[in-house]
């Protein structure tokens, strides 16, 4: 089995791939619960009477509660304190300061300990659903990082990603707090096996989704682009899916253009919106979600424009497309803030630099052999990286710079000047 992991800022989600018959099933965290709340993990954690809950609903809070949330954006945090913004009262600079501790640790050690806890799950519940077979379980965790990975992020996570699978079976909910020590002690000494002697691998967030789409049925030779606004962060991925005349039956293959990872979602649309609204964050997250119409005008919608411009820019400053027909594109936003009116409209109006045209704005389709295909598409906006994480599609991950110029036309030696105006280097 594939297990796609995608753990999210606000919650984690799970979609796993039977490889015997090839389909795809989403896990459900609590059979209890109906509705898409049973299929989402919050990604926090609670300190409660000196021990550790991991992953606690959202309306289990009690007085004295310090709750820990968007946990992603803290270890994002530790390399980039610029963006630092959870609003978690023992959070600073990617350190969480636990109450009792002499010391801070990583915000990497309570995210290991909180990912231990979703494998652990996961595994358990796959080995009782099927107490027959010998189960084989391939991991692939999401991470947010774009192809440049200037700062070495990659490595960071297969490290948090490998010491949360060495840890898995000692994590029990509550845990400890003692056994933070020991999860930062695992991570301070674990070294990554090499790819073929470990199960489990990183993968980018922006790719995920474009495998969630190399599994959808949509088939056409054309060119694309995802936007994937979470709540911490926004993906974007440009790719060109086209035929491969030289092989029988001239198979349809993508070739990655552009991506972008920019710390930058939902969390911080709550911030303005608080302020705009002069009420508490919460309060305007709920609002936002139930379609508050009132919408102000929000400098995080503009910011995520400029990514997805900027993104383009990258395909015109490395002159990968040049055929105009590749240059009209469909556009697909998924992740939960892309459901906001407001941002789909600014993003649809957008208009893109060097002759790129958006033809459509189309839905992410699940794979045909989803379960419960039916009831999961109008969700499926927020399933899709589990999904594509979950893929057995074997595309390799060609970062753009090996994507050669497209088309076969030559290309020009200097980048085009109105390029470099948007796009300084
Ligand atoms: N109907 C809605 N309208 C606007 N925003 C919404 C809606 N529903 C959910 N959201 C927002 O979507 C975000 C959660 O989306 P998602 O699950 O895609 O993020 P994530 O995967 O947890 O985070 P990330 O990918 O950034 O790490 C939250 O900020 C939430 O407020
Ligand atoms: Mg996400």
């Amino acid at each position: 089995m594939v297990v796609g992991v995608d753990f999210g800022t606000s919650t984690t989600k799970v979609v796993w791939q039977d490889l015997s018959d090839n389909h795809f099933e989403t896990f459900l965290w609590n059979p209890g619960i109906l509705g898409i709340s049973g299929l989402l993990l919050p990604s926090s954690v609670v300190i409660r009477n000196n021990a550790i809950h991991l992953a606690p609903a959202e309306d289990d809070t009690r007085g004295d509660d310090i709750r820990l949330s968007s946990i992603k954006m803290c270890v994002l945090c530790r390399s980039n304190p610029s963006i630092c913004g959870c609003g978690n009262p023992i959070a600073k600079d990617g350190i969480i300061y636990i109450p009792g501790t002499a010391k801070g640790y990583p915000a990497g050690v309570v995210a290991c300990l909180l990912l231990a806890y979703v494998f652990s799950q996961i595994e358990a519940r796959l080995k009782r659903q099927f107490p027959e077979e010998d189960l084989g379980l391939i991991w692939n965790v999401g991470c947010p990082m774009d192809y440049l990975d200037e700062i070495d992020r990659k490595h960071e996570w297969e490290t948090m990603v490998g010491a949360a699978m060495a840890l898995r079976q000692k994590v029990a909910n509550p845990a400890s707090i003692s056994l933070l020590a020991e999860v930062a002690n695992c991570l301070d000494n674990f070294v990554v096996p090499t790819q073929e002697e470990r199960n489990y691998s990183v993968q980018p967030e922006g790719l995920a989704a474009v495998k969630a789409f190399l599994e959808s049925p949509h088939g056409e030779s054309k060119t694309y682009a995802i936007v994937d606004v979470g709540a911490g962060t926004t993906e974007v991925s440009f790719f060109l899916n086209g035929r491969i005349m030289t092989e029988l039956g001239q198979p349809l293959r993508p070739s990655y253009l552009a991506d972008s990872t920019r710390p930058i979602g939902g969390g911080r649309i709550d911030a303005e919106l608080a302020n705009a609204w002069n009420c508490n964050v919460e309060d305007a997250r709920r609002q936002k979600e139930a379609g508050e119409l009132r919408f102000p005008p929000i400098q995080t919608l503009q910011t995520i424009c400029k990514q997805y411009e900027h993104t383009c820019c990258e395909i015109l400053r490395s002159r990968k497309l040049v055929a105009a027909h590749n240059k009209r594109f469909d556009l697909f936003i998924i992740g939960g803030s892309g459901r906001l009116p407001p941002l789909q409209q600014a993003l649809c109006g957008h208009v893109l630099p060097g002759d790129f045209v958006r033809e459509n704005w189309l839905q992410l389709q699940p794979p045909k052999a989803l379960k419960d295909r039916l009831a999961l598409q109008q969700i499926y906006d927020l399933l899709a990286n589990a999904c594509g994480l979950a893929s057995s599609i074997s595309w390799e991950y060609y970062p753009p710079r090996a994507v050669p110029p497209m088309a076969g036309l030559p290309t020009a030696k200097k980048p085009r000047p109105d390029v470099d105006e948007y796009y300084p280097k």
